[in-house]
């Protein structure tokens, strides 16, 4: 599995422990650091590793394809739409590690950042030309006891959901 915008990378960590044979963390260069740390820190040496991953670098982008390819079966984004300007190149990284029909993107949106950029993320991967099948978690199988306010924040396009990547169409032979 491919992690983007990890930070510390808890969620892949955690599928390292659980068993997941590969897992690719990533974020910007900055953060590889503490990263391998991390893995270091829980002896995930042989199923992890760190990786730069800017999503606005293609360099970068070609650095791990070349390292890792590009198909992985689950995608991991926690908390990384918030900044208007790079739903895009972001959706086109999605795009690009999520090439087989049912490969998966576990995503969330935790809390209303920044709202524009979490509708014009939405409108990408829900529009009528869109790649992706998209099913939202219901926030009563992670909210065991969901006061009112927390249910407050998981409405619309806040909470977890998950994306599964459609069958390309066919091309037309003319
Ligand atoms: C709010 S943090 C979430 C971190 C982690 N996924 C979590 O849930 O704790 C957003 C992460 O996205 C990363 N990020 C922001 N812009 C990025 C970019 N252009 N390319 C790659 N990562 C980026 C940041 O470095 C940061 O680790």
């Amino acid at each position: 599995m491919l992690e983007l915008g990890a930070g510390c990378g808890l969620p892949g960590l955690l599928l390292g422990k659980l068993g997941a044979s590969k897992v690719v963390l990533t974020d910007m260069a900055q953060c590889v650091e503490l990263l391998q740390d991390n893995i270091d820190d829980n002896e995930l040496q042989a199923c992890a590793c760190a990786a730069a991953l800017d999503w606005t670098s293609a360099g970068d982008l070609e650095a791990v394809t070349r390292a890792h390819g590009c198909e992985f079966d689950l995608v991991l984004a926690a908390d990384t739409v918030y900044a208007p300007e790079l739903v895009r190149p972001f959706h086109s990284l999605l795009l690009h590690f999520c090439t087989a029909p049912g490969t998966r993107v576990y995503f969330s949106a935790p809390r209303p950042r920044v709202q524009q950029a979490t509708d014009a993320f939405f409108d990408l991967v829900r529009g009528p030309d869109s790649y992706f099948d998209v099913v939202k978690v219901p926030s009563s199988s992670y909210i065991a006891a969901a006061p009112a306010s927390a249910t407050a924040t998981v409405d619309g396009n806040q909470g977890i959901f998950i994306l599964t990547r459609k069958p390309v169409p066919k091309q037309l032979s003319t």
